[in-house]
């Protein structure tokens, strides 16, 4: 009797052994993808020892994210402000703004005693996860992707689920959410409101050849000068400039890759 069975069957069992292995894995994945605190953590709000609004200071008064938390742009780990940065206009003598509101009164104490006030945390990674806000800012993701409309907030909430589907999810499609770096922390950004030309300008200014944005902007084609490109992007996005516009543009050329393996992100 022949051979019921092809060679190639010796393999099964182990072909099998890796497979079940596959999807005992995949499960695993599946756990964080669809059950972590993405339904908890969202709305997290804890109340803080003062009073402390971002609608006040970054909304009504304008001051920039980076005025206080210093370190976002330049290092991993973004920080809450010191005391001292608060008194640059509450303290003594520096403007005094409400020196003697009651809900300045911890500030002053925590100046006078030199302790600093204990804010309490309200977005903290996994230890087992590498971030690094840097990373990010410097490739044109905001603030606003990540923590929602901080300037709006009268206290800072958890409003993004920052679970690992989330984080997978832009680095699938980054161009959903790039921006010129200039607007990082313009929390109001709105694509629409780019100046087209003035965009297209400053990709060619950064060295970027007409070809190539043009083809970007639709496959195949070329272009000569500036008014080529905004003819074809009118042709293609419409009147105004739309996030998938900027975000294409922005990802080729700078070539922008987040990456997906496991390792970027558990090291
Ligand atoms: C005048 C100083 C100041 C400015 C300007 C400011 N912040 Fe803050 N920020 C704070 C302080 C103080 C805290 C800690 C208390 C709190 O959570 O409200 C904080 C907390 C935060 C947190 C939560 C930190 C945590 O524990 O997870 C985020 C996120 C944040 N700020 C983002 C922003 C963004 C985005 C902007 C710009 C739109 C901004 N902040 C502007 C002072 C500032
Ligand atoms: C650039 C100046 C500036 C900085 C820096 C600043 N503030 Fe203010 N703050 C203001 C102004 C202006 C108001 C609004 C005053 C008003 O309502 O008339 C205000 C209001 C407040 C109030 C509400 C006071 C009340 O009685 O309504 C609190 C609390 C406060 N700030 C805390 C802080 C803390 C904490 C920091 C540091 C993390 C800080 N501020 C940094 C300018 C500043
Ligand atoms: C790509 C997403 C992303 C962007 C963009 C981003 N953050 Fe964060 N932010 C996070 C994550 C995730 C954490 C928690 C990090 C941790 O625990 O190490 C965090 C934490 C923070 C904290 C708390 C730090 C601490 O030690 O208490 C502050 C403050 C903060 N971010 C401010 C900002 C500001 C301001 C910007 C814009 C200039 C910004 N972030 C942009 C994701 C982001
Ligand atoms: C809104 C979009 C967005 C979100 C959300 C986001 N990322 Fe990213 N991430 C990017 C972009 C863009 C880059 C830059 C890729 C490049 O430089 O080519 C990046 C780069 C990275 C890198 C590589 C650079 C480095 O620091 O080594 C790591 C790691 C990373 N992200 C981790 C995370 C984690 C963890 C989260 C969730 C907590 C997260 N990201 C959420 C867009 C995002
Ligand atoms: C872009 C960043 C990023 C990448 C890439 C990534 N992870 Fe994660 N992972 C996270 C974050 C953030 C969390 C924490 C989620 C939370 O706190 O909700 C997490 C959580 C986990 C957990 C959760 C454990 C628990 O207790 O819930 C496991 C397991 C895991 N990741 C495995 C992997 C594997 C395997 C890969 C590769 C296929 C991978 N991750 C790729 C960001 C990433």
């Amino acid at each position: 009797m022949g051979n019921f069975f092809p060679r190639w069957t010796n393999w099964l069992p182990l072909k099998l052994a890796v497979a079940a292995g596959f999807i005992v894995f995949g499960v695993s994945l599946a756990v964080p993808y669809y059950f972590t605190p993405k339904y908890t953590r969202v709305g997290y709000e804890p109340t803080q020892p003062v009073p402390f609004s971002h609608k006040i200071h970054a909304g009504q008064l304008g001051l920039d994210c980076r005025y206080c938390h210093s370190f976002a742009e330049v290092s991993s780990h973004a920080n809450v402000p010191t005391n001292q940065t608060c008194f640059n206009c509450h303290g003594p003598g520096k403007g005094n703004i409400k020196a003697s509101s009651p809900k300045l009164e911890k500030v002053i104490k925590a100046a006078e005693t030199g302790k600093p006030i204990e804010w309490v945390k309200v977005h903290k990674a996994p230890d087992y996860v590498y971030f690094n806000h840097s990373a990010h800012l410097n490739r044109g993701i905001s603030c606003q992707n990540c923590h929602g409309q901080i300037n709006e907030m009268e206290v800072v909430k958890h409003a993004e689920p920052q679970s690992m589907g989330w984080c997978l999810e832009c680095h699938r499609n980054p161009e959903q959410k790039l921006r010129p770096l200039d607007q990082i922390t313009n929390l109001n950004y709105k694509p629409e409101q780019l100046d087209r030309s003035g965009f297209y300008a400053g990709l060619l200014k950064k060295g970027v050849k007409a070809d190539e944005i043009a083809a970007t902007i639709k496959e195949g084609s070329s272009a000569g000068k500036l008014e080529d490109l905004v003819a074809l992007a009118v042709g293609k996005y419409g009147e105004k400039v739309t996030q998938l516009e900027v975000g294409s543009q922005l990802k080729k050329h700078w070539q922008v890759q987040p990456p997906e393996n496991c390792t970027a992100c558990h090291r």
